[in-house]
């Protein structure tokens, strides 16, 4: 799980940094928005659940964890490609695509974060000690 989150990570960042070179250079802005959320939301978010998976290994195993992982990376797509299509289009055909796939993203990050509570409460990293898990 942690390692899918880096190496998907490291896609987002490429295929970012290619539209914002390519926006650069045709001087285009229209998908600065998309540009900002697939790095921010694509490369940064996703390195740091990766990063955070690595260290606390325990909180990548549960049910939650494969939930948010799977509603992030089905969510995150379908929304820069909606809203990639509506700010190219110029209209709001693609706006209930995007806001429902937004709500995946957010319903995804509200698990991670309980997840996280759940996890990494004290009893959670007494357990994970005494297994000799590094936390
Ligand atoms: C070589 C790499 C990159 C290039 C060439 C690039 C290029 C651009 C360009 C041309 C814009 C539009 C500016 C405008 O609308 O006036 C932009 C906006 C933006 N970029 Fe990048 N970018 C790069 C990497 C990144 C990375 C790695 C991140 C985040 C981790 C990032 C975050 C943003 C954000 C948040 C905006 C939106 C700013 C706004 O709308 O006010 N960029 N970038
Ligand atoms: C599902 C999650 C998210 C949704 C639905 C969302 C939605 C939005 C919306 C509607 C805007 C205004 C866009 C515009 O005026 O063109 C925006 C801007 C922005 N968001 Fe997000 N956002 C999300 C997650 C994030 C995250 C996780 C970060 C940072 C780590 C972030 C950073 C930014 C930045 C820097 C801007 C200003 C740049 C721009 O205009 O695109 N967003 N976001």
């Amino acid at each position: 799980m942690a390692k899918t989150f880096l190496k998907i990570a490291a896609i987002y960042i490429t295929l970012g940094v290619l539209l914002g070179m390519t926006m650069g250079i045709i001087q285009d802005f229209r998908l600065a928005s998309v540009h900002a959320h697939v790095n921010l939301l694509g490369w940064v978010s996703m390195a740091i659940f990766g990063l955070i998976y690595h260290f606390y290994p325990h909180a990548a195993e549960t049910r939650l964890a494969k939930l948010h992982f799977w509603l992030h990376n089905i969510g995150l797509p379908v929304m820069q490609g909606g809203l990639a299509i509506e700010l190219i289009s110029g209209n709001s055909a693609m706006l209930p695509i995007v806001i429902v796939s937004s709500l995946v993203v957010v319903i995804g990050i509200i698990l991670f974060t309980i997840n996280l509570f759940l996890q990494l409460g004290s009893a959670n990293v007494k357990q994970a000690k005494a297994k000799d898990v590094t936390i």
